[in-house]
């Protein structure tokens, strides 16, 4: 028997880095989704195997042999995937080996939550599969623990995003709501190409923050506004303010340091293009950018992102968090 997960990708809308610090950030599902299958094995190995990066290998006894890839680096990506499967074996007195197969359309190290995506599918199909009983709240905190190991102090909005789909408008102490927005919100993503770490990026910022504290809390006060700005005209379906609020956040994120020069190429093509605004998603410093276009321009913005040089494609939003496909 076998199990088949899937959970979606991400695009932040509004907020990156300074939901960090406790401002809140409005997150959206994409239909680009990570799929993991989970069979049991007759021995005791864990192993895991990711199509889409061409990896391989297994743990056994505490040590991970390598079958295909660079052995550090396939250390470093499934390492996460690891620590899910033993937090859920946890719950269960016998030892069982397992074969996880991981196959995602989303980019790696884009910006747009592949890693939280992959463990919380690999968490729903595992649990499934050992028929161990997780709520969705219990997925969302395996998927945080895991989200660790990759970043080192994030917020939780990618594991929350993966979790339970929609749009959702999350702060770190109060939580995530769901944001009701009917607003169509037609965004295209050019990803740069330029792989970035999450985990760097967010200690750029902190030392940022450590050396002009002062500085640094008037923009992230700058970002608030623009996110609750930003929940009045969805409500009141305004595209053109969103998009001019996506600009002044892409502004701020700017100023402290996170753009690089792929995104300003790409930014600036969508907005010449036509696009009601546009900045970059996730971490920065490469990754991927998303423009707010209207329908009728979406074609020439995809275009003009792929002439600046990036990977460009629709994004739609979608309800559906992690879900099981088959099993
Ligand atoms: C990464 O998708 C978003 C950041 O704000 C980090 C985090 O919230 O964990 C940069």
């Amino acid at each position: 028997m076998e199990v088949v997960a899937s959970a979606p990708a991400k695009v932040i809308l509004l907020g990156e880095h300074f939901v960090v610090y406790g401002e809140p950030a409005i997150v959206l599902a994409i239909d680009k989704r990570a799929y993991a299958k989970v069979s049991r094995r007759e021995d005791k190995k864990l192993h895991i195997r990711s199509a889409n990066l061409n990896m391989a290998g297994y743990f056994e006894d505490g040590s991970f042999k390598i079958e295909q890839g660079e052995a550090k680096e396939a250390r470093m990506k499934f390492d996460p995937v690891k620590n899910t499967i033993e937090n859920i074996l946890q719950k269960r007195e016998e030892r069982v080996g397992l074969n996880v197969e991981i196959n995602s359309t989303v980019p790696v190290g884009a910006g747009l939550g592949s890693s939280a995506a992959v463990v919380a599918a690999t968490a729903a199909a595992t649990a499934e599969l050992l028929e161990v009983k997780l709520t969705k709240e219990d997925i969302f905190r395996i998927t945080c623990e895991a989200e660790k190991i990759v970043h080192g102090t994030p917020s939780g909005i990618d594991p929350a995003i993966s979790t339970f789909g929609g749009t959702l408008l999350f702060q770190m102490d109060t939580g995530f709501k769901p944001l009701d927005s009917k607003t169509q919100i037609p965004l295209v993503v050019g990803d740069t190409g330029v792989e970035r770490s999450t985990r760097i990026q967010v200690e750029k910022v902190r030392s940022l923050v450590d050396k002009y504290p002062r500085v640094a809390e008037s923009i992230m006060k700058a970002g608030r506004e623009v996110v609750l700005r930003a929940i009045e005209a969805l409500k009141e379906n305004d595209l053109e303010t969103l998009g001019a609020l996506m600009n002044i956040n892409h502004a701020l994120l700017y100023g402290i340091g996170v753009s690089d020069e792929s995104l300003e190429w790409l930014t600036s093509a969508g907005r010449k293009a036509g696009a009601l605004g546009a900045k970059l998603t996730g971490a920065g410093g490469g990754g991927c950018m998303i423009a707010l276009t209207r329908e009728e321009k979406i074609q020439p913005v995809l275009e003009a992102i792929q002439r600046a040089g990036g990977r460009a494609f629709l994004a739609r939003k979608t309800d559906e968090g992690v879900r099981i496909e088959s099993g």
